[in-house]
């Protein structure tokens, strides 16, 4: 069940994203010019998108994955092309007629059904895995936890998110409000603590199944974010709808505790004890999710 802050906040971002900055967005996520500033938003924007597939499989072929808060759809269109079941869902209109405009000739199995609505609607079903890229920035860290959980019960494989990490930096650049100009601006983004969100994780239940297994922080001018993969470790207790889907292997060292001291506020990769055994890292040295 989610929070009345969350439907407050979701209603603001449905204002924003389906009306205020549908032209910013738009052309943010087209290939057309755009100011120096935004440029280093679109690049960072880009090698998040990337460092998230990097963490999916290969070969998505009969697997259902959720783009959850898709908006013109640029993840769904590259899981698609791996094969996948694609379940791309907005609050807004028009950004998802955006997608729909702009979706190039998927070859193979794979195929995307877009959807406007809440991404936490039970009536999506379950997911082999889950992708909020940038979508839970702007909610409160006790509403991302939630909506981790709601997904997660629902996902038998990964779910990866992005947070906005709480720095020095940021909180002034948000203070200068230099990301859009006046009319645009977005609902502001709530950036949060690793330990915050950690804490607030671990006493959701329904990620009790789950472990932190790599994050990743993305940094380019005035962009940055963190992803972060929660991999299911224990099975889930009703019958598994997708038999395809391996189990997945590895200790659960990484199951959600709230972060040792020495994390307090930091969401540099996942120290070696907060990863699966097993698992080859991301950029080269930390772990990808195959
Ligand atoms: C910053 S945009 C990111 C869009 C896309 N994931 C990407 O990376 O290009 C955030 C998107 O999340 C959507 N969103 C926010 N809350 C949502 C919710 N509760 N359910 C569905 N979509 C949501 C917004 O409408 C917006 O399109």
């Amino acid at each position: 069940m989610a929070s009345a802050s969350y439907d407050a906040r979701r209603g603001e971002l449905t204002t924003y994203f389906d009306r205020t900055a549908v032209e910013a967005w738009s052309r943010l996520t087209s290939d057309a010019p755009v100011s120096r500033i935004r440029a280093t938003v679109r690049a960072g924007r880009d090698a998040m998108r990337a460092t998230l597939l990097s963490w999916l499989p290969a070969d998505m072929t009969g697997l259902r994955l959720l783009d959850a808060g898709c908006g013109t759809g640029a993840l769904s269109v590259e899981a698609a092309r791996r094969g996948a079941e694609v379940v791309a869902i907005d609050v807004s209109p028009t950004l998802i007629g955006l997608a729909q405009e702009r979706l190039p000739a998927i070859a193979g199995a794979g195929r995307i059904d877009f959807r406007v609505g809440d991404m936490l609607d039970p009536a999506l079903g379950r997911f082999d895995h889950v992708v909020a890229m940038d979508s839970l920035i702007h909610y409160r860290a006790g509403d991302i936890a939630r909506a981790l959980a709601v997904l997660g019960a629902r996902t038998d494989g990964s779910v990866l998110f992005t947070v906005a990490p709480r720095t020095a930096l940021l909180t002034l650049m948000h203070a200068a409000g230099q990301f859009f100009p006046r009319s645009d601006r977005s609902p502001s983004i709530v950036p949060v603590t690793e330990r915050g969100l950690r804490r607030r994780m671990s006493s959701e239940q329904a990620l009790d199944g789950f472990a932190w297994v790599q994050s990743h922080r993305t940094n380019s001018g005035f962009y940055l974010s963190n992803a972060i993969a929660l991999t299911r470790t224990q099975r889930v207790s009703q019958p598994h709808p997708h038999p395809e889907v391996p189990e997945r292997s590895g200790g659960l060292e990484g199951a959600l505790q709230p972060a040792p001291r020495s994390l307090e506020g930091s969401f540099e990769a996942a120290p070696q004890h907060l990863r699966m055994r097993g698992m080859r890292g991301m950029n080269g040295t930390e772990g990808s999710v195959r």
